[in-house]
């Protein structure tokens, strides 16, 4: 039966998830220390339940980079198992439960269009026309770009921080594959509106004129993420009206408007902490992935936490207990995620930089 991108034999398929939980269980007392488990905060509840560790992007890049087991288990998508696969030594391996477990916004920016891109702003700008800024949602082959071109990746935990490194060193950073993340972290650093461009793929020249892009502090490619593009401004007002004492808390995913009228935003580990730190009794209203949203009202049953609209990421919904249990069973070539070799030292030099930014910072 094909199940999500993966072919899952039919003993898995008629499992319960009881059954599927003692197998995984029992074939994790098998490998001991030799494995590990990492899932992201969207994941299952039942796999997060499951996990050695979980926690946002940046935190599952560090947690890879310092393991020392040989078998890494992510429970995640793509790029994440990607990133641990450029951040680990060669001899480790790292699983994808589900290999269609992609994210859409991550293939929002393609290599080809990207190196394109980067040839007309050399075109246009003349040598070292900006450092790529990009976002860890992205394919490796983007990575390895970015290491090349002297840039920095980031997530939404340290964007802030990697775009300003930036600034240091260029006149421009182009920011990809999240315009929103980027716009949102232009603002928080004072960048002019007028100074914040969106580069449209599609269109010659991303559809800019020369001058705009000479003026551009940050160039926004043009991706988004439709989990977070789907909370609006009304979904704000809508529970500000019906709980005038709710704070509201989105992602940096989200759109400009949306996180302007939000009290707070931040990465998936940042809400975590924001609810785990405020005094019981709270009302909270969260404008992220549904997963995480219901898992923090089951984990703070004195605090009223509920979902600013209902909105669920159907990739990272593909990883469940069965076809973890497929993989932990079989750890052979078919969830198995291999960067190309040749791409592995630029991605790493990427990753390696903002390892090093985030470090700085703290
Ligand atoms: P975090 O780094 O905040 O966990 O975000 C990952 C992601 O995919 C958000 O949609
Ligand atoms: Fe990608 Fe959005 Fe899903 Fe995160 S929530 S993995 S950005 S599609």
């Amino acid at each position: 039966m094909i199940v999500g991108g993966s072919t899952l034999p039919d003993e898995y398929v008629g499992l319960s998830d009881e059954l599927a939980e003692e197998r995984i269980r029992a074939k994790r007392a098998e490998y001991g220390s030799r494995l590990v488990l990492l899932a992201h905060h969207y994941q299952r509840k039942e796999i997060v339940r499951l996990s050695d560790f979980r926690g946002d992007s940046y935190a599952l890049s560090k947690r890879a980079s310092q393991q020392g087991s040989d078998l890494i288990v992510f429970c995640g998508v793509h790029f994440m198992a990607e990133s641990a696969d450029v951040l680990t030594r060669d001899d480790q391996r790292v699983y994808l439960p589900n290999m269609a477990a992609r994210c859409p916004m991550a293939d929002m920016a393609d290599p080809a269009d990207v190196e394109v891109a980067w040839a007309s702003l050399l075109d246009v700008l003349g040598p070292g026309p900006a450092l790529p800024v990009l976002y860890i949602n992205s394919v490796a082959e983007l990575k390895a770009f970015c290491g090349r071109e002297g840039g920095t990746v980031c997530t939404s935990s340290n964007a802030k921080a990697a775009i300003e490194w930036a600034l240091k060193r260029a006149k421009r950073v182009l920011f990809l594959p999240d315009q929103h993340l980027g716009r949102n972290t232009g603002k928080r650093l004072g960048v002019p509106r007028e100074r914040m461009v969106v580069w449209d793929p599609e269109l010659p020249l991303g559809g800019l004129e020369p001058a705009e892009l000479e003026k551009a502090v940050l160039i926004l490619w043009k991706g988004y993420c439709h989990v977070h593009t789907w909370f609006s401004v009304e979904h704000v007002r809508a529970v500000r009206a019906s709980f005038p004492k709710a704070k509201v808390v989105v992602h940096p995913e989200c759109t400009e408007e949306v996180v302007d009228l939000a009290d707070a935003s931040g990465s998936t580990e940042f809400i975590v902490n924001y609810v785990h730190s405020a005094p019981s009794g709270s009302v909270i209203a969260i404008g992220t992935e549904v997963n995480l949203v219901s898992r923090l009202a089951l984990e703070y049953p004195d605090k009223r936490v509920f979902e600013l609209s209902r909105s669920l990421c159907p990739n990272m919904f593909r990883i469940n207990l069965k076809n973890l249990l497929w993989t932990l069973e079989r750890l052979d070539e078919s969830t198995l995620v291999r960067v190309a070799p040749e791409l592995k030292p630029g991605a790493r030099l990427a990753l390696d930089r903002m390892l090093t930014i985030s470090e700085v910072r703290k």
